[in-house]
């Protein structure tokens, strides 16, 4: 038996915890490689349906499946030991009733080996964060600018600006961790609208572009390494540009298998003396 210990998973009461403190680091993944190089660094891994654009490109989150969803949380939950993995709910897959919600919840949570899934609505999706905890299953609450509901909004617009919209959210906040969620991602939300959420809600809030005043950040992966090209939110920043380099090597492996300098002789199997190949 091993006498290295393997580390334990952050666990959804550990996040919800975390109110007040330390910030929490979270960032999107979506595949097992990737999971494997942010585990280290972050407390939360988020299987976003961001995926539908930045991985399927899609032009909405909408036409993304609870299937999708379940292989790439499998995917990133093999990867990651150590960072609590939460799954997003696509569209369709929870809004009919809390019943479809626990059914696709459950078998997220089954398929996956997540410690828990999201969901976008605030208010009207009460009633079904409440039947999901009560039944073992940790829910993260998103409000705000919520991507599944674009068409209704609009377009893919910051909230808070006006009254009655920084009463809704914080009402929708309010709603959401008084029915159970542990976390709550606020997005796109106007920065002092942020501020006092996160100053009154008894759970931790993660913004994103919101304020740096929430518990803790997200960020979709994509766009912190420069790999999604379509457009960069104003409330990205990014710190790679993975993109620049992809174009790069393709660029070089395609002059080199051009001008026939790859494969070199050290990339080929060759005889051995004996006069075997290696296959
Ligand atoms: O789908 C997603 O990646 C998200 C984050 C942007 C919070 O919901």
């Amino acid at each position: 038996m091993s006498a290295v210990k393997a580390a334990k998973r952050i666990s959804t009461p550990q996040i919800r915890a975390r109110k007040g403190q330390e910030p929490i680091v979270c960032l999107t993944a979506y595949t097992t490689e990737m999971a494997r190089r942010l585990d280290p660094h972050v407390d939360l891994l988020l299987v976003g349906d961001s995926l539908g654009m930045v991985i399927y490109g899609f032009d909405s989150t909408l036409p993304v499946t609870l299937d999708m969803m379940i292989a790439h949380g499998a995917a990133v939950v093999r990867g990651a030991s150590r960072a609590c993995v939460i799954v997003d709910l696509p569209f369709g897959s929870y809004q009919a009733s809390p019943e479809q919600a626990f059914h696709s919840a459950a078998r997220v949570m089954a398929e996956t080996g997540a410690s828990g899934v999201k969901i976008e609505g605030g208010e009207a999706l009460a009633e079904t964060v409440r039947f999901l905890t009560q039944r073992g299953v940790p829910v993260c609450a998103h409000v705000g600018l919520m991507p599944q509901a674009v068409n209704v909004a609009g377009g893919f617009k910051a909230t808070g600006r006006s009254d009655e919209e920084a009463r809704q959210i914080t009402h929708d906040a309010e709603a959401m961790a008084e029915a159970g969620a542990f976390a709550i991602v606020l997005e796109g939300t106007l920065e002092p609208v942020a501020r006092a959420i996160t100053e009154t809600l008894p759970i931790p809030t993660i913004g994103i572009g919101a304020s740096p005043a929430c518990d803790g950040q997200v960020l979709v992966i994509d766009d912190v390494l420069g790999l999604y090209s379509e457009f960069t939110p104003k409330f990205v920043k990014r710190y790679a540009e993975i993109g620049n380099q992809i174009s790069e090597a393709a660029a070089s492996y395609a002059a080199d298998v051009r001008a026939r300098r790859f494969p070199a002789m050290e990339h080929c199997f060759l005889p051995k003396s004996g006069g075997q190949s290696r296959s």
